[in-house]
């Protein structure tokens, strides 16, 4: 079913947007105040949404749960009581370790409804990481699954002096551990009344953690006020209409997983497919079939996993009800934009935020010609700069097309982040006056759309040309061989850097002396002997980050036996 895009004039795309006018279309708290739970979740059940699913959970067997927005309010509600029994107040943090399961979603609703922030965590990660982020949150309640219990908070728990309650979302084949509360036995005691807080746009609502690829931990701050920006980017960069059904396929431990796998769809009112299993590309296909999935957001990682299965497995499913998909997180390869077309019938749309942007800022929408390989144009009260940082901290705008910079953003849009917990001087040094400076390269072309470059701190200079890893990827990914590439600098006496690429190998492929020297001469044919990698190694598979991004960093540290640094994000079988 083709509906008109929610946003059917591209001039839009990049002009001013008066948030606090849009304000009325999240409804308020009656009386006074904005909460997030509120305008996504109560304002639906008092109103003529209040019996559409919100929520479908597809267990891992495949049996499907479904909560109706009144269903899901009347629980929320009984999990804020349960907290604020337990002493949550204002500006507390609920910390959640929890699957893809429907308490996941009470708990998170049912801390933003006692004020308190919700800070979502990864289920995969180990005790320590979890140690450290709750160290860093301040957390004042942990709820979490009795599967994960054991192994992951029973060896931190202890020494975590803020963290006044454990609650353990109960499982039948395990008993409740000792010494923490029962997540469906608190709820029973409480009563489908709850008064939320009046909080207001400016306050906490969300705190994620983010390390990117380098570095210890940051918790960026997010407010309530976020929500504009989470309901306007869903409607304009993922077309999502009421109607639909949406699935977002990015854990919620993850920012997409909260801002697009929680927020947008439920402000927005569609109905969203919770997966609760993991990726397997012929459950994933079954999935977009079965429940009829519309919109449909995932990222580059299990697109590149969904080519290496083969296009007859799509084929064995009826896809015709999918009509928008959207890829986040790292750069999208024209090939898999291609390959979209060509397997789903559909163009993959490549879009582009950080955790620090809360949302969306850059996207390809439908009303925009897609230009593969580019992340799209700045979406309507994003103004997106590319300049140049000087030595003295001053920015100089660098504003012919082609131009390689920094991406900067006007800082003012609602889901910007307003704080790096207890690191202020960190959170400052990512401005400059007006601008939040990204650290993402880019170039903007003459039509004024996006192109990824690479982090500013993975580009490569050779022989003073800088070198963006994702062109060399690329290119290397367009050989029928290739799975998987990154490519870093290594260091060179004569060039400074050299370009090296590591590459992983489809299923069938072996790899071979005369395989390498076919790779690096294909390259040096498309990229050009200045760009294209001198060194190519082969690898069974590549470093990626838990969300699924390549840790060059990783790749260059051990190619030069320097320390590995965190490692706490690593991943080895990507998740998603
Ligand atoms: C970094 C942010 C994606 C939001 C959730 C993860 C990279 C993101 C794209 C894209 C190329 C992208 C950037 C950015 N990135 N989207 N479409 N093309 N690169 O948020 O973990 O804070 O990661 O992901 O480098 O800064 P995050």
């Amino acid at each position: 079913m083709r509906v008109p895009p929610n946003l059917a004039d591209p001039r839009a795309m990049g002009t001013p947007v008066d948030w606090v006018s849009l304000r009325p279309e999240l409804d308020g708290i009656p009386g006074e105040g904005f909460n997030l739970a509120w305008s996504a979740i109560e304002r639906h059940a008092r109103g003529p949404r209040s019996a559409q699913t919100a929520l479908r959970f597809v267990a891992r067997d495949g049996k499907r749960r479904t909560l109706t927005y009144v269903e899901l309010a009347r629980a929320v509600r009984r999990c804020a009581g349960a907290f604020r029994r337990l002493g949550v107040r204002k500006g507390d943090t609920v910390f959640l370790l929890l699957p893809r399961c429907p308490e996941l979603f009470t708990a998170a609703f049912g801390a933003l409804e006692c004020g308190a922030l919700v800070a979502p965590l990864f289920s995969a990660f180990g005790p320590e990481p979890i140690r450290t982020r709750l160290e860093l949150g301040r957390g004042k309640i942990l709820v979490t699954a009795a599967a994960l219990h054991a192994r992951k908070v029973k060896p931190i728990a202890g020494s975590l002096r803020e963290l006044a309650h454990v609650i353990v979302v109960e499982d039948e084949r395990i008993p409740l551990p000792p010494g923490t509360l029962g997540f469906a036995s608190l709820l029973a005691r409480e009563s489908e009344e709850f008064a939320i807080e009046r909080t207001q746009p400016q306050d906490p609502a969300l705190l994620h953690f983010t390390s990117g690829t380098t570095g210890k931990p940051k918790g960026a701050v997010h407010v309530h006020g976020a929500a504009l920006m989470h309901w306007l980017s869903g409607k304009y960069a993922l077309d999502l209409h009421p109607d639909d059904v949406f699935w977002c396929t990015a854990d919620p431990g993850w920012v997409t997983g909260t801002s697009y796998g929680i927020l947008a769809p439920l402000l927005i009112g569609v109905t969203s497919v919770v997966d609760e299993g993991e990726f397997d590309a012929e459950r994933w296909y079954r999935i977009l079939a079965e429940e009829g999935v519309t919109v449909w957001y995932t990222a580059p990682t299990a697109i590149r996993m969904l080519m290496k299965a083969g296009p007859a497995a799509a084929r064995a499913h009826d896809l015709t009800r999918l009509r928008f998909v959207a890829s986040v997180g790292e750069p999208l390869n024209p090939e898999a934009v291609w390959w979209g077309q060509e397997v789903l019938g559909l163009p993959i749309h490549d879009n582009y935020w950080q955790t620090e942007t809360g949302g969306i800022v850059i996207a390809n929408v439908p009303a925009l010609d897609i230009k593969p390989g580019s992340m799209g144009q700045p979406l309507p009260g994003i103004e997106a700069f590319v300049v140049k940082r000087g030595r003295d901290g001053a920015v100089e705008h660098l504003e012919g097309p082609d131009v390689q910079g920094e991406l900067a953003l006007r800082a003012g849009w609602p889901s910007m982040f307003r704080a790096y917990l207890g690191e202020e001087e960190r959170y400052e040094k990512c401005f400059a006056g007006e601008l939040y400076l990204t650290g993402d390269l880019v170039r903007r072309d003459a039509d004024g759309y996006f192109w990824f470059v690479g982090r500013a701190d993975d580009v490569i200079k050779s022989a003073g040309h800088l070198i963006g890893p994702f062109e060399v990827e690329s290119a290397l990914l367009e050989h029928p061989a290739v799975a998987e590439a990154a490519v870093i600098g290594k260091p060179d006496p004569l060039a400074g850097e050299l370009v090296k690429a590591f590459v992983s190998l489809k299923d069938s492929v072996l790899p071979s002396q005369e395989l390498r020297a076919e790779l690096l001469a294909f390259a040096r044919k498309r990229l050009g002997p200045a760009v294209a990698p001198k060194e190519l190694d082969f690898r069974p598979s590549l470093p990626r980050t838990r969300s699924g991004k390549l840790m060059r960093r990783l790749l260059r540290a051990r190619e030069l036996g320097l320390p590995e640094g965190d490692l706490s994000t690593l991943e080895n079988s990507p998740p998603l």
